[in-house]
């Protein structure tokens, strides 16, 4: 190469990382005179969100498939799920601009709270524990008791709830259109201006889609023997996947979950305790106290447990199926001695030892996943 030629390539190199070529950000429209609003800092060109995906062995499990999940029909598009970052972020969305999804949806803790009752606009603090947002593909059905079907008629529910963000949704199409960012990201994901609410639950949905989660140190382990847990880990691996626990038989396969709900006695009573979850909605006794079966991925990062969250700690959780589980009418027969029969049984008492019940909590935590709870692609714009 001519040494003129090397100059020419050098110079054109700094001068492009210079200006930040390959990286520059996308301008806004100047907000309107006397409007003082944050605007979001956004890459141009958009993160490749159409690009992420779940790693083969997940897209060929067999169990994974049976759940579904990929016969949902949105499409991941760039400018899609961008739009939605912005909006999942925007405290613009709740009606006196002061919550964000992710005021109680946070980043850091798998898209989870770090209280029970997380508090919206209202400051009344929510009676269910917030849950965590990832690897939404496999979840037909939303909520603690599954009363909401499919992610894009959840997603409008949180803006108009009065606690949450207490929007009037007939309203918060003109109000994005008035904000200097959203027709342009509009623009960009649907080809023309135009918002509506239709086009809001999709950007959100694209958004929260794109969120997956499967880098934890269980999956390392997947791949190399799980040549780096420590014995306690391997001890708490163990306890999970015994068959005396049936750990795995309820949060099962490479999510760690079921899209079935299940009742496993924290209460005798769940209507008098505050919650009959589904059986709120069925008025059948059978359904008293059954509640979704989160996936324990990220569970090391989403305290407090349970529907309620009431449980502070992992250790509290791990102490709970070991000795406290209650005869319920209609608990799962999974929790009796030899786990079949009828519903309702006598609970089983694992009476777990000291050591397999550290083990087990540490193990719990070879399922958080720290890149996802970091990665810029889901993070703040503004
Ligand atoms: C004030 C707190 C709060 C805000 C704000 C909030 N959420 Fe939630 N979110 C919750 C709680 C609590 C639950 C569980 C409620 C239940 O099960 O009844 C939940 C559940 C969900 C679920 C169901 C997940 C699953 O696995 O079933 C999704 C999806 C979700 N929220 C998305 C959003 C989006 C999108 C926004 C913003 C538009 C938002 N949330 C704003 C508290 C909040
Ligand atoms: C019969 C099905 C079933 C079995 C077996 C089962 N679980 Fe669960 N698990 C559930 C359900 C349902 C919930 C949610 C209950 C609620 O909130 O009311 C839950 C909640 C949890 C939570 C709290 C998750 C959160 O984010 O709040 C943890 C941790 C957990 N289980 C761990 C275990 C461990 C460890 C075992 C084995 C000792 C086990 N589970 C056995 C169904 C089951």
């Amino acid at each position: 190469m001519a040494r003129s030629t090397q100059v020419f390539i050098t110079a054109f190199l700094a001068l492009a990382v210079g200006i930040g070529w390959g990286c520059s950000k996308v301008e806004w429209p100047e907000p309107a005179a006397g409007q003082h609003v944050a605007l979001p800092t956004l890459p141009a060109p958009p993160y490749p969100y159409s690009d992420l995906n779940f790693p083969e062995q997940w897209l060929n499990d067999p169990a994974l498939a049976l759940f579904g999940g990929f016969g949902d029909p949105l499409t991941i598009t760039d400018a899609g799920a961008t739009l939605g970052r912005v909006l999942f972020h925007d405290v613009q969305l709740s009606a006196d601009n002061s919550v964000s999804c992710e005021n109680c949806h946070k980043q850091a803790h798998a898209f989870a709270d770090v209280k029970a009752g997380s508090t919206g606009i209202s400051g009344t603090p929510l009676s269910r524990n917030t849950l965590g947002l990832f690897n939404l593909r496999y979840q037909r059905r939303m909520f603690w008791d599954l009363r909401a079907v499919g992610l894009i008629n959840q997603v409008l529910q949180p803006i108009g709830h009065p606690d949450e963000m207490g929007m009037d949704l007939a309203e918060l199409p003109a109000k994005l259109d008035s904000l200097p960012y959203y027709p342009d990201l509009f623009a960009a994901a649907f080809g023309d201006p135009n918002i509506d609410l239709d086009r809001i639950a999709e950007g959100l949905a694209q958004f929260l889609l794109s969120i997956r989660s499967y880098q934890s140190r269980y999956d390392a382990g997947l791949t190399n023997g799980f040549a780096d847990f420590t014995a306690s880990e391997l001890i708490g691996k163990g306890v999970f996947f015994r068959g005396d626990t049936r750990c795995n038989q309820c949060h099962s396969g490479l999510n760690f979950f079921s899209t079935q709900a299940f009742i496993n006695g924290l209460e005798m009573d769940y209507g008098a305790a505050g919650d009959a979850g589904i059986g709120a909605i069925t008025g059948n006794p059978s359904d008293d106290g059954r509640f979704k079966t989160v996936s324990l991925r990220n569970v090391g990062l989403t305290a407090p447990y349970m529907h309620d969250g009431r449980f502070s700690d992992l250790r509290a959780v791990v102490d709970f199926y070991s000795d406290n589980i209650l005869q319920h009418p209609y608990l799962d027969e999974r929790f009796s001695d030899n786990g079949i029969g009828p519903p309702g049984q006598e609970p089983y008492r694992l009476e777990l030892t000291e050591e397999e019940r550290v083990g087990l909590v540490d193990f719990l935590h070879t399922l958080s996943d720290t890149s996802m709870t970091v990665d810029p692609v889901f993070s703040s714009p503004f």
